[in-house]
């Protein structure tokens, strides 16, 4: 998998790439992600990729110009499967839209700032446009660090334990089950017998029944779709 990922603040995008699961899944070839500066695709004296809005209102607004030069040159060097804006406004991201996007080869995200982008790029270069939760961010670069790592996590090879993903919570549906480790009692405060009691039947009974219990009790919306 390609990610390119286009921003006027580049350096936001260097640690989390450059860290743990996501850096070791680069190291081993399995994705590859390039962050592209807009600045160098605004050809004005100012390096500007902002202007005022047109009608008024307050904030400026990100100009086509750069935008689609830079997914231009992009596109000329291979095809993408989408071109996805990240915004406040676009599809809510689960767990199944990870899914989805993980089985993808190329993709561009573009991170919005400022009042958002021209509307023109949003009808003609963007495929898909996609928010993180009903809060607005500065700019969508740490929601574009979100979707790619929630993406990069499921790609075949990047976790050492090939089944881990599949056991994270809201890939059945469900939130998961608690975790213990040892010591087997702390202070007093013990780990469920059954988990101490090798019987793995009985093991996977109480995982599934506390998965369920903690959906209903903490996100009974996941049980109603
Ligand atoms: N940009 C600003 N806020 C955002 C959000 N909640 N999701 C995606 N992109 C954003």
């Amino acid at each position: 998998m390609r990610i390119d990922i286009i921003t006027v603040l580049p350096r936001l995008l260097e640690s989390p790439f450059n860290d743990s699961i996501l850096k070791r899944a680069q190291d081993k070839g399995l994705v590859t992600v390039k962050v592209h500066d807009l600045r160098e695709y605004a050809h004005n004296k100012h390096r500007s990729t902002d202007d005022y809005a047109f009608g008024g209102g307050a904030g400026m607004v990100m100009t086509i110009e750069p935008i689609h030069l830079c997914i231009q040159k992009l596109k000329e060097e291979r095809t993408y499967d989408e071109v996805i804006y990240m915004s406040p406004d676009g599809e809510m991201l689960t767990q199944s839209i990870s899914n989805q996007i993980s089985l993808q080869q190329n993709l561009i995200l573009l991170c919005g700032h400022y009042k958002g982008v021209d509307e023109r790029v949003r009808e003609h270069l963007i495929t898909r446009e996609i928010s993180i939760g009903d809060y607005v961010l500065s700019g969508g670069e740490l929601a574009a660090a979100v979707l790619a790592d929630s993406v990069i996590r499921l790609l075949p090879g990047v976790l050492s334990d090939e089944t881990s993903a599949l056991t994270d919570s809201f890939q059945d549906g469900l939130v998961a089950p608690p975790v213990y480790t040892r010591p087997a009692e702390y202070n007093g405060w013990k780990v469920p017998d059954v988990l101490l009691s090798g019987h793995s039947g009985k093991i996977e009974e109480w995982k599934h029944d506390q998965a369920l219990e903690r959906t209903r009790k903490r996100r009974p919306g996941l049980l109603k779709l």
